[in-house]
């Protein structure tokens, strides 16, 4: 049985959805069965940052038409599995009934994340509720911060753990807060520190993630940290050209070739 992992953040644009990509890449490259799911059903866009928009039914249809969550994935190039979101617009959006599909999910996958809108309204209440944990992303930016900490008590009224914080685009701003500040406003641990990196920004325009386009990348390298953290894996540094030249020579000096 695996865990379900909800991103929220309150503040919109601070990077839940590059955060659920990348981690779940992360993950996946970890070995780990993963399913990501858009739950951001009125601006549906995890499909879009993967190019892929070919596919005929989206979680909405799940919740609100009776399909099967199974029949709706899509599995992306890089073998990552998503469950896209409508791209149309809403007038209900089913997501009190969101639980017991991602219930569903964790029978046969170690780890579901789950791309939530941004706000604090009641969509995103039901789909705080419908996961086991909460990471919370903000950047360091006191009115990101604020909101994030509405999340932390929306979780805290629903009595869904706070995984943790990931503090994103670190660098992007002047005047910016640590993370021990953020820490200690929010009562919760910082679990990641994301920069301000164009490789992100890079990735996108190459519909990969971050953590595939370019793993020695500063932003994919926290990434994977978060996710060996998540999956209690050792984080392991990916020896860049050099490094990996070393290896060798090393390997050939010691006479193994
Ligand atoms: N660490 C980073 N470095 C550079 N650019 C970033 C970084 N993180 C996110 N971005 C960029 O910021 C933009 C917003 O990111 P993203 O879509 O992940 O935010 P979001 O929180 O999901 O937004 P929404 O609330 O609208 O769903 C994207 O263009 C993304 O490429
Ligand atoms: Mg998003």
């Amino acid at each position: 049985m695996g865990i379900s992992i909800g991103v929220a953040s309150g503040k919109g644009g601070v990077g839940k959805t590059t955060t659920v990509l990348n981690i779940g890449a992360s993950l996946h490259s970890l070995g780990k069965s993963v399913v990501l799911v858009d739950a951001n059903l009125e601006a549906a866009d995890l499909s879009l940052y993967l190019g892929d928009i070919s596919y005929d039914k989206t979680l909405f249809d799940v919740l609100c038409g009776g399909s099967n969550i199974s029949d709706v994935f899509i599995s992306q190039q890089h073998g990552l599995k998503i469950v896209p979101g409508p791209l149309g617009i809403l007038e209900e959006t089913g997501l009190e009934n969101l639980k017991v599909h991602i219930d569903s999910l964790k029978e046969n996958h170690d780890f579901v994340i789950v791309d939530i809108s941004p706000g604090t309204g009641k969509h995103v209440r039901d789909s705080i509720r419908a996961c086991d944990e909460i990471i919370i992303v903000t950047v360091p930016q006191l009115p990101a911060v604020t909101d994030a900490r509405k999340i932390m008590e929306l979780a805290s009224q629903e009595r869904v753990p706070i995984k943790g914080l990931v503090v994103n685009a670190v660098g992007r701003g002047k005047n910016e807060l640590s993370s021990d500040d953020i820490a200690d406003f929010c009562r919760a641990e910082v679990i990641g520190s994301i920069p301000e990196d164009r490789e992100v920004c890079s990735s996108v325009d190459r519909l990969t993630p971050v953590i595939f386009m370019n793993p020695k990348s500063r932003a994919a390298e926290n990434f994977a940290k978060i996710s060996s953290s998540i999956a209690s894996i050792p984080y392991e540094k990916r020896a860049g050209f050099l490094g990996r030249l070393n290896e060798a020579i090393r390997y050939i000096i010691s006479g193994k070739i």
